[in-house]
């Protein structure tokens, strides 16, 4: 119960590993915010964290909307009484090339991804910096560090990551810690991997050749990591990236494998 008594927002909260966080918070003792753009994911999302005896509001919206932003803040504060956790989770990818990416889908996606939690991060200071605590997560990718397709999705989370540290380094002298968590493939049913399983339904178990431990992540894999960064058993840490992707980026197996036999 790391989260008994505090409030926490997670954007995209509806399903995939947004879903996954804010049960997971919820069931450590947090009263969560859901926002999602898709009213059906979140009320999913809050049904099943009050059938399981927890506390949740949907908060229905686009993390590009400034005036939808907002109001997930105020339902917080006004339904919960404060904003502890932020998990900035919300992202947007539809182009797998820079061949394929006209200006507007660059535009598109980083609306979404990185000023998105920009405008979270910066509307959730005012409350977390009166009451001198408050922890943002903040969601990368494995893309951020290294190149897997989809370049303008990638420039967005290594601009978050910049964010993160922008932020680690402003609001914690007023007690607000900021963090990263970067995934590596995680089966979730989000629409990149909806259309890459439809062109190949064996594509999780074709990737995990390329993950030391064997397998693809699991959405709980990702909300472990980021209740961990959430919670004051992180204390101390603060403008952190967690790479969790299994030992994906820890170095070229199937490279070396093929140099060495
Ligand atoms: N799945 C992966 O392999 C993977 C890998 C690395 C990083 N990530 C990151 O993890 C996060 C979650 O990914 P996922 O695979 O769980 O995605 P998902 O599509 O399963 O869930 C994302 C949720 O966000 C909502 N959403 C989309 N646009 C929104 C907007 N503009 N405003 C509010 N909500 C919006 C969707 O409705 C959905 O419920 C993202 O930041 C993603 O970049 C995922």
């Amino acid at each position: 119960m790391r989260f008994r008594g505090r409030v926490a927002i997670v954007t995209g909260g509806g399903e995939g590993i947004g879903g996954a966080t804010a049960q997971r918070l919820a069931a450590e003792g947090a009263a969560v915010v859901v926002n999602d753009i898709d009213a059906a994911r979140a009320e999913r999302c809050v049904a099943a964290i009050v059938g399981a005896g927890g506390q949740a509001m949907a908060s229905v919206g686009s993390v590009t909307d400034e005036e939808a932003v907002g109001a997930a803040v105020a339902l917080a504060v006004a339904r919960f009484g404060a904003v502890d956790v932020l998990v900035n989770n919300a992202a947007l990818t539809t182009r797998s090339t820079l061949a394929d990416c006209a200006p507007a889908d660059w535009d598109r996606e980083f609306a979404v991804t990185l000023r998105g939690a920009f405008l979270f991060a910066r509307k959730v200071l005012a409350p977390m910096t009166t009451q001198g605590r408050g922890a943002i997560v903040n969601i990368g990718s494995v893309n951020a560090l290294m190149y897997f397709g989809n370049p303008a999705y990638s420039a967005a989370k290594a601009g978050l990551l910049s964010l993160t540290r922008s932020l680690a380094v402003e609001a914690g002298p007023r007690g607000v810690r900021t963090n990263m968590v970067s995934p590596g493939s995680v089966r979730t049913a989000n629409p990149s991997w909806t259309a890459r399983q439809q062109r190949d339904p064996a594509i999780f178990e074709k990737l995990a050749r390329w993950y030391p431990v064997g397998r693809v992540g699991r959405p709980e894999d990702i909300a472990a990591a980021i209740c961990f960064l959430a919670s004051d058993e992180a204390a101390f840490v603060n403008g952190a990236n967690l790479v969790v992707d299994g030992g994906l980026t820890a170095g070229m197996g199937v490279m070396a494998h093929e140099l060495n036999g």
